[in-house]
């Protein structure tokens, strides 16, 4: 739970899972920044809110987002929580998608949480204390046809989340990397516009902002490292560790090539 003024940091707060996360907070009293290139849905997460504080940043900077970072730290207070929800999902079969659209997944995807992590966590090092929180996704664990380019950036932002946690595991500092199925939020709608693989509309309908965010509390809480919000995200892992040939097959079976 985030407790009254702490500073809880939330990159891509202007929409979806970084907007549910910052919202609760807010009304549990912690100061919230949000750093987000989404102006607009910065406002929105912030309205009715005076402890919310949106920051035009883009992830990808490193010298801005470490500007930002110490104005913050000088300014509110030490961050004492970090949420990496900033993300792209634009799909396409790797051959033909743009490349400069599959270099920016890699840039904000994962590029975007080696920045915001050199500049907030030697601080909660130091400090041996606070909550770092990395969103990766089932796609970090299974690829499948037509993502290839952002599961590229999701198997990246696990690997390096969790040496990160082996590296400082006697610090202190509480660590979670978030690998949700399909959550019901507008980044979805980057997928369908783009090259949507029918296989995820055989994964049944999207979870809800709210049943990730709970699934990440309570597993800092226990100490456990990944959040698999579902069952089925447990069983999906188990079955690519166990059978990678099998799930393949399905893939092929359902895009049909
Ligand atoms: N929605 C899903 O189905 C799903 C599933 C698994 C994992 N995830 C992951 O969860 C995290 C949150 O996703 P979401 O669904 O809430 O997405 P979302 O699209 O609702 O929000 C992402 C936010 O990131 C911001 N952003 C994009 N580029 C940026 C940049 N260069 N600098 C700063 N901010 C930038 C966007 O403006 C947006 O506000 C992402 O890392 C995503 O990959 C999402």
């Amino acid at each position: 739970m985030a407790e009254q003024d702490k500073v809880v940091l939330i990159t891509g707060g202007g929409s979806g899972m970084g907007r549910e996360a910052a919202r609760r907070f807010a009304a549990e009293g912690a100061q919230v920044v949000l750093f987000d290139v989404n102006v607009d849905g910065m406002q929105e997460t912030a309205a009715g809110f005076d402890n919310v504080h949106p920051h035009t940043v883009d992830v990808t900077d490193f010298d801005a987002v470490t500007a930002a970072v110490r104005q913050v730290e000088d300014q509110i207070g030490p961050v004492e929580r970090l949420y990496n929800c900033a993300a792209i999902m634009p799909f396409g079969i790797l051959v033909e998608q743009d490349n400069a659209i599959i270099h920016k997944q890699m840039a904000i995807n994962y590029g975007g949480l080696v920045n915001i992590t050199q500049a907030v966590l030697p601080g909660m090092l130091q400090r041996g204390r606070g909550d770092f929180v990395s969103f990766a996704s089932m796609a970090g664990w299974i690829p499948m046809l037509k993502t290839g380019a952002y599961t590229a950036t999701k198997f990246a932002v696990r690997a390096f989340t969790e040496t990160l946690y082996h590296e400082n595991m006697k610090s202190g500092v509480r660590f979670a990397c978030v690998c949700p199925p399909a959550v019901a939020t507008p980044l979805l709608k980057q997928g369908q516009d783009s090259d949507w693989p029918k296989m995820l509309d055989d994964q049944g309908p999207p979870i809800e902002p709210k049943t990730v965010i709970d699934a990440i509390e309570e597993c800092l809480d226990k100490g456990k490292f990944f959040v698999l919000p579902t069952r089925e995200a447990r069983i999906g892992v188990i079955m690519r560790r166990l059978f990678p040939g099998l799930i393949w097959k399905q893939v092929h079976q359902v895009e049909g090539f």
